[in-house]
Formats: C-alpha cells, structure tokens, sequence
C-alpha cells in the first residue's frame, strides 16, 4: 500500500509504475514524514529485519475438512508457495516477503472473535470449534490488490452473513466494523508507527450492513484445504472478492455491528486515495496510477508477469452491482 509523497506532487515513472513504488517501502515512510534512520535502510530492507531474531518458517497447515469447489474454466490459480510469500500484512512487516519472515510471532491458539454490538445475541466464537467441526466451503476467488496485482486464491471458510444472522442484528445496525488483534508482541508492526508503516493499529476495516450480508462475502480459516498462515491473516480473516483487498482484513478478533460507518484503517491514512467502499472498478484509477489493468501473479510471481484487464467488481458485476444501484461510484470510491 502506498502513500503520496509529499515531497515529489508530480507522477514520475515510479508513480505510474506501481511495482516499482511499492518495492522500495521507504517511499511511504518518506510521505509520513518518519525518521531518518528508517530511510537510510538499503531500499529492499524492512524496518522489521532490524530486530529479526530466529526467524522461524510458519509452521505448515494442518488439512481441514472442506468440500471442494470445482476447477471453475479459464481461472489459474495461484501456486501456494506465491500466495504465502507475497504478502501485505503490515502488522507482520512492509515489504512483501516480511509477513512469511515474521509470521511465527503470532500465536493463533486458541482465538477467540467477539461478534456484538446492535445484536440480539452477542457471542464470542472459538476459531478453534469452527475449524474442527467443519465441513467447510471452498470458495474460490479472484483477490485484486489496489497497487494493481491479483491472484486467484482457494479459500475455506464460511459465509460471513451465517455468522451474522446468528447474532440477530437489530434493526440499528447498519454497519459491520472489523478489528485485527492487538497485541505488538505477537503482530511487532503495532510496537510502532515508524515500524507499522505509519497505521495507528489496531487495523480496522468495515462493510455496509447489506455487503457483509452478501453470498460472497466470506471468513476464511484456510487456503487450499489448509488452515490459514500467518502472514495470510491466520486464524481467521475477511474475504471481500469484488473489493481491493485491504478491506479483507486479517487475523479478526471483532465483528460488531454498528449504526455509523465505521472508521477504516487506510482511509484514515491517506482519504483520498483510500475510500470506504473500495469496489474494484478499472474506470476510477487511484490517484497516482491507473487501475485498468494488473498484474495477476501466477507460477512466475510478480516482476514479468503480463498485464491482464481488471475487471468491473473484480468479475462479480452480476452478483454485486446492484447493491450499489444510483451511487457515483466516483464519489463513493
Ligand atoms: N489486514 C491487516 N490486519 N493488515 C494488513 O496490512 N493488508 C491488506 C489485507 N488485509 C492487511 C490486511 C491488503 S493491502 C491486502 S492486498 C490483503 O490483506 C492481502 O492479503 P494476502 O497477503 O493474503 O494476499
């Protein structure tokens, strides 16, 4: 994720190159105006390599019962080893390989997620329960990131709208807030702004009552039929498939519903480059670069990977564009 640099108002190659920008980290770091020793790092080096102990590799996943989702035609997916390598998790570090590095600092046993607010029924629900007693659904989805590169991802889970009705909304509740744990020994991006990349954590995300009550709005507890990794928001996180993917926040510890709409972690740092509704839409380009096509990351990874179209709704315009019927979708971006 990107912040402008208020040092350079002009679009240079680097602006419009997404890819570019988003390798060297100390390009946000200077937008925020953050120290001088973070910028004197070597361009590849996250602020989390500097206190990096025995990095461990992420335990692997243990297989979850799942019903498997058909193959759908003429969708590639990502290879596993892509999608836990190329990461944003900022809690778990800036750069891309950072979260896979650092992810054994997060311990997701037991996890418990607060599901309250404008509710009849408040509960609080053991990950742990909900992984064991399966089956589970396997969704597989299209995941378009706003700094313009996708992967096609086979999540398990279950819908988010089950977890909700469970709850009993009241009639007040007109939208669903989200929190990732807080907590900076297990997450150390919250240990501080400078090594957080500027987030004041916890990183909160949040949906209009009927988005989260969607079909295809989904919480994940696994990737390809294995309880989630770390670095892709164990135990438990959101997947909003026709939105950019920060609002699929990681590692959830609340859901409540809420009568405002909820404050959301990068629309809160930079507003507008970063709206609440974030539907991927090709015609509104970001501020600094064009959304009209990415770069889908498949067996080569990102750098050479071809451009491809991006899509109205990131393909779900027939599922999803209703719910935002008579709304400018360049004002609400
Ligand atoms: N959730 C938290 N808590 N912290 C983050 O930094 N990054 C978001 C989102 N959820 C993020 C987060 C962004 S920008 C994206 S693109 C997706 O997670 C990336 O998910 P992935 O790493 O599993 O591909």
């Amino acid at each position: 994720m990107l912040i402008k640099s208020s040092s350079s108002p002009h679009p240079t190659e680097a602006d419009v190159t997404p890819e570019q920008v988003y390798r060297d980290r100390r390009l946000v770091l200077k937008g925020l105006g953050l120290g001088a020793a973070s910028l004197a790092l070597p361009a590849q080096a996250s602020l989390l390599d500097l206190f990096k102990d025995d990095a461990a590799p992420a335990p692997a996943g243990k297989p979850l019962k799942v019903n498997p989702a058909p193959r759908p035609e003429g969708l590639v997916l990502t290879p596993y080893d892509k999608a836990t390598s190329h990461n944003n998790f900022y809690e778990l570090g800036t750069g891309k390989g950072d979260p896979a590095r650092n992810a054994h600092y997060l311990k997701t046993e037991p996890w418990t997620l607060k599901v309250g607010g404008e509710v009849e029924r408040p509960f609080t629900l053991d990950v742990k329960d909900l992984v064991d007693k399966g089956p589970l659904e396997e969704r597989i989805y299209r995941l378009r990131c706003v700094e313009a590169w996708s992967m096609v991802l086979p999540w398990s889970g279950i819908s988010l709208a089950d977890i909700i009705k469970r709850a009993a909304p009241t009639s007040r509740a007109k939208f669903v807030a989200f929190e990732t744990l807080y907590d900076p020994e297990q997450l150390p991006g919250q240990a501080s702004r400078s090594l957080g990349g500027g987030i004041d954590y916890p990183y909160v995300e949040g949906l209009r009552i009927d988005e989260a009550m969607h079909p295809l709005a989904f919480l994940a507890v696994g990737l390809y039929g294995k309880t989630l990794p770390g670095q892709n928001g164990a135990p438990i996180r959101l997947v909003v498939p026709w939105k950019y993917g920060f609002k699929s926040i990681k590692s959830i510890v609340s859901i409540r519903l809420v009568e405002e709409m909820p404050p959301t972690t990068w629309n809160l740092l930079a507003p507008n480059e970063y709206g609440f509704y974030a539907n991927v839409n090709p015609q509104v380009d970001h501020p600094r670069w064009s959304q009209a096509s990415e770069r889908f990351i498949g067996e080569g990874g990102i750098f050479g990977a071809k451009r491809q179209p991006t899509l109205m709704f990131n393909g779900y315009g027939e599922e999803v564009a209703s719910l935002y019927q008579g709304m400018d979708l360049r004002k609400w971006y």
